[in-house]
């Protein structure tokens, strides 16, 4: 249940407050603060590790370990620059630049609205020119143009560049996917909106080989996928939009490409993509040598391929945007204002499962039985030991980083061996025996509802 007392409006600057509470209790700060940040990078902090490695070990589960027909790969994040050359993203991978001549404001070509800059409404602007996204490196000591790297803008390339390595390691046959996590790379002439388009960020990506004549069923079971992911992220329907991009606005190697769209606070912008990119990959990196071979014809071929795409940034904000509610709590705990903000997450997201707290911190016994639940409980599920102030306000800072639930060890404890567990959702507490408190919390945690 998750919905129990009135939610109150969710507020214009939504944003604002998730960037707030995001630098307030640990989950993301901005890069580098202590000298002046830069320019749109930002660090998970000790909470947003934990939301985020859920995230990806959820995806990793579900996509690789419990699926026969999926393997992964950990690839280098710096290839071999003909890697870039033969994906077509030397030649393609560029957005269209505009410089305001006023105020010298470089700008996308699509983000100027009413023929204005946004910067100072100045009315000139110079001739696009298109500027490559990817980020140049040097290897070697060397800065030179042979030595002249990048770093890796999509994960997608390593697993068409190890394509026939991983054919025959594994042993699989068509259709078949290979899966990679990872960081990407992009020189974004205008980052912003937090974490929503950084130039550094992490992809989870699945390049599912199929034949040819079959790529639509297998398009539409992925597109199918994605949507249980999402409802099992806990976004709700009405915010996503499921977007056919039109011919001549697709990425320079697809066919086809659904993106999937989520109305953020500050616009209804990509989420995730689907798409169907042929045999464009395989094509250009084996051009010579089909490193495939049919089962009955034995002849060879290139598969076709179906790569859903999904950012991990952008999963972790729609799951805080998501997540956020402000409630007006009815029987208000111990002083605290009648007003609280709980991070509904779903339970597999949240990144603890249990807090434990001594009902006070004053009473040696009282204390010591609960670091000793602490110390059972650690074993079995990520855990906070919390004895610092009022019991009222624990709850609420628990509350506020999505908590489940919040074990209370009191004076009753050291009597019958029963503690007190409170529910992040309905607020409700009851009393459950030591004996039986971790497969109660499993049950609980397991229930399908949340
Ligand atoms: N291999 C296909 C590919 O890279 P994309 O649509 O360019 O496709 C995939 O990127 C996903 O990566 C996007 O749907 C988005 O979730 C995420 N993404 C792309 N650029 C990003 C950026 N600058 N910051 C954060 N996430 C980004």
């Amino acid at each position: 249940m998750r919905g129990k007392f009135a939610k109150v409006e969710l507020m214009e600057d939504l944003m604002a407050k998730i960037i707030s509470l995001s630098k307030r209790r640990g989950f993301i700060f901005p890069g580098s603060e202590i000298y002046g940040g830069l320019a749109n990078s930002f660090d998970y902090g000790p909470l947003g590790v934990e939301l985020k490695n859920n995230i990806k070990q959820e995806w990793w589960k579900r996509f690789v370990q419990q699926r026969s027909d999926i393997v992964g790969i950990d690839a280098a994040l710096i290839m071999n620059p003909k890697v870039w050359e033969a994906s077509g993203h030397l030649e393609n991978f560029s957005d269209p630049l505009v410089e305001c001549k006023k105020c010298n404001t470089r700008f996308r070509e699509d983000q100027i609205q009413d023929e204005k800059c946004p910067n100072c409404k100045g009315k000139e602007f110079s001739l696009p020119r298109n500027f490559n996204l990817m980020l140049k490196t040097f290897l070697g000591p060397a800065e030179d143009a042979a030595n002249t790297v990048y770093f890796r803008p999509e994960t997608a390339q390593a697993m068409f560049v190890d394509f026939k390595n991983i054919l025959s390691a594994s042993r699989q046959n068509i259709p078949f996917g290979i899966a990679q996590v990872g960081k990407a790379f992009r020189n974004e002439i205008t980052p912003g909106n937090f974490i929503f388009r950084t130039r550094e960020f992490e992809q989870m990506e699945i390049e599912y080989f199929v034949k040819e004549e079959e790529w639509e069923e297998h398009f539409e079971n992925w597109l199918n996928e994605m949507k249980q992911w999402l409802k099992d992220l806990g976004v709700s329907e009405k915010k996503l939009h499921y977007v056919d991009i039109p011919d001549g606005e697709r990425a320079h190697y697809s066919k086809r490409t659904v993106d999937i769209e989520y109305e953020y606070p500050f616009g209804q912008k990509e989420l995730y993509g689907l798409s169907y990119r042929g045999d464009f990959d395989l094509k250009n990196h084996f051009p010579k040598d089909a490193p495939c071979r049919d089962a009955e014809s034995k002849d060879a071929f290139w598969p076709h391929v179906i790569e859903p795409t999904w950012g991990v940034d952008r999963s972790v904000l729609v799951a805080m945007l998501e997540a956020y509610h402000e409630e007006e709590v009815p029987t208000a705990e111990e002083g605290e204002s009648a007003t609280r903000v709980v991070m509904k997450f779903p339970f597999w997201v949240a990144p603890v499962k249990v807090a434990i707290l001594p009902l006070v911190k004053n009473k040696p016994e009282v204390v010591k039985k609960a670091r000793e639940v602490f110390d059972m409980l650690k074993l079995q599920f990520p855990c906070q030991y919390d004895e610092a102030g009022a019991i009222g306000r624990r709850y609420r800072r628990q509350d506020e980083i999505g908590t489940p639930f919040c074990v209370t060890v009191d004076f009753d404890t050291l009597k019958d061996n029963s503690v007190t567990i409170r529910d992040r959702d309905t607020m409700k507490q009851n009393r459950v025996s030591l004996d039986s408190l971790i497969t109660t919390i499993k049950e609980r945690l397991n229930d399908k509802d949340n």
